[in-house]
């Protein structure tokens, strides 16, 4: 079948690296993709929020098979318009996609089905919301209700910095997605990513991983996207996973086909583990990035079907098999990151950095330039290796690294630091 997949990063290149490979593949795309896709996939310029202009093209290639790599284009309803269009997708509808499109929406939900997750308020008055901060104390946390590119959580020490924050966001710093915002208790415990793969109903435990979200290293500056990750996450062992599934999961995938939204596609919770257990911080609607390198790196099955399972409802008939070895990536980004950046900077020796039969580089914002690849982006390379243990993933991923020849690119030198130490004691 023809698969045509959305989106321009890491995710996007890792996703379309696995699909490759299956066996029930004929022609790939990817819309708009990047420098390091165009040897996978055919890169076509259609824009994702443009609803005709991508069935036009479904229907044009005889497109079977869409999947949704970013949130964007869940919350707008890409997915609705594919399904309306009979073209399968990989991707949950609009109302579905809430789960991440409003945080206020997903802690409504946690409390109405007894999700744990940290105690909160909703607030569109910042005199209402600075008052709730005054009778909580600090650290707290401020986060735009919806879509900020993973800039809209303010985590502040005191009240002078939740003030300001609030001041912020309802001063229109986020546009629109600050409309409203939620205040909620700083949770203490260690952060962790849990995958299921759902049909709405059934789910399929789709792995574990671990982000380092701050630009620097021993996790302090700004947050960023994600400057690497590993999977599996130790935490994340079998009875942190039941617990996960029985007290977070299961209840959120109950609770929204309850309240008419069926969730179908990737749900991606965000956990912190603490000494009470699993707690939500947040849930995505698509796989993380740079997460799902790991995982995409450590499946070992087919995703083809498992992706289309999905929409098909036929979840509970599928099974994966995933390597015994780590997946670990480290992001290289343009110096600047994530504040303002330099574009269009030429990488050298990428092909004898990906060389090694453990690794396999992952483009993010890349182009490619008449032979050259240039970096056009923020995050632009993912080094992902997977080998048998994290500190050997570590090396390998570093050793690639620094054979690349880019000199405006930087790295944190960090990455798996924690699994690390557990592994050494
Ligand atoms: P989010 O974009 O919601 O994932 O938040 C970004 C980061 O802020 C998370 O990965 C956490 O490190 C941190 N964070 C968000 N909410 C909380 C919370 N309630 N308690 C502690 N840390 C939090
Ligand atoms: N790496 C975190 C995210 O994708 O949201």
């Amino acid at each position: 079948m023809n698969i045509l997949v959305i989106g321009s990063g890491g995710r996007e290149h890792s996703l379309c690296w696995k699909i490759a490979r299956s066996p029930m593949l004929d022609q790939l795309y990817v819309a708009p993709g990047n420098g390091g896709i165009g040897d996978l996939a055919t890169c076509v310029n259609l824009d994702a929020e443009n609803h005709d202009e991508i069935v036009d093209f479904c229907r044009d290639k005889n497109i079977e098979f869409v999947v949704i790599g970013p949130e964007a284009p869940l919350v707008n309803g890409l997915s609705d318009r594919l399904t309306s269009e009979s073209i399968t997708v990989f991707g949950p509808s609009a109302a579905a996609a809430i789960l991440e499109g409003s945080k206020g929406f997903t802690k409504d939900l946690c409390a109405k089905y007894n999700i744990p997750t940290a105690a909160y308020g909703r607030f569109k008055v910042a005199a209402d919301a600075k008052e709730f901060v005054a009778s909580k104390g600090t650290p707290i946390v401020i986060k735009a209700d919806g879509l900020a590119a993973g800039k809209g959580v303010i985590i502040a020490e005191n009240n002078e910095q939740a003030f300001a924050a609030i001041d912020d966001i309802l001063g229109g710093q986020f546009g629109e997605a600050g409309a409203e915002l939620v205040v909620e208790e700083f949770l203490i415990g260690e952060e962790a990513s849990f995958f299921v793969l759902t049909d709405g109903e059934n789910i399929l435990p789709f792995g574990t991983a671990q982000d380092h979200k701050r630009v620097g290293e021993g996790d302090v500056g700004p947050n960023t996207g994600g400057m690497g990750a590993y999977s599996p996450a130790k935490i994340m062992d079998p009875a942190m996973i039941q617990r996960t599934i029985d007290e977070i999961i299961m209840p959120t995938v109950k609770g929204m086909a309850a309240e008419g939204r069926p969730f179908k596609g990737v749900l991606f919770a965000g956990l912190m583990i603490t000494d009470k257990g699993p707690e939500l911080i947040e849930y995505n609607v698509r796989f993380g990035d740079p997460e799902c390198q790991c995982l995409m790196m450590r499946l070992d099955s087919d995703i083809v079907p498992a992706l289309m399972a999905c929409a098909n409802g036929t979840i509970d008939q599928m099974t994966t098999e995933w390597s015994d070895k780590v997946a670990l990536n480290v992001v290289m980004a343009a110096n600047g990151y994530p504040g303002s950046y330099e574009k269009n900077m030429e990488i050298k020796n990428l092909d004898e950095a990906g060389n090694a039969e453990n690794i396999v580089i992952f483009h993010a914002g890349t182009k490619k330039e008449e032979g050259k690849i240039l970096a056009v982006g923020g995050r632009v390379l993912n080094i992902t290796s997977l080998s048998p243990s994290v500190s050997e993933a570590k090396n390998n991923a570093y050793e690639a690294l620094d054979k690349i020849n880019w000199k405006q690119g930087f790295c944190r030198r960090d990455i798996g630091w924690r699994a690390v130490e557990r592994e050494e004691t």
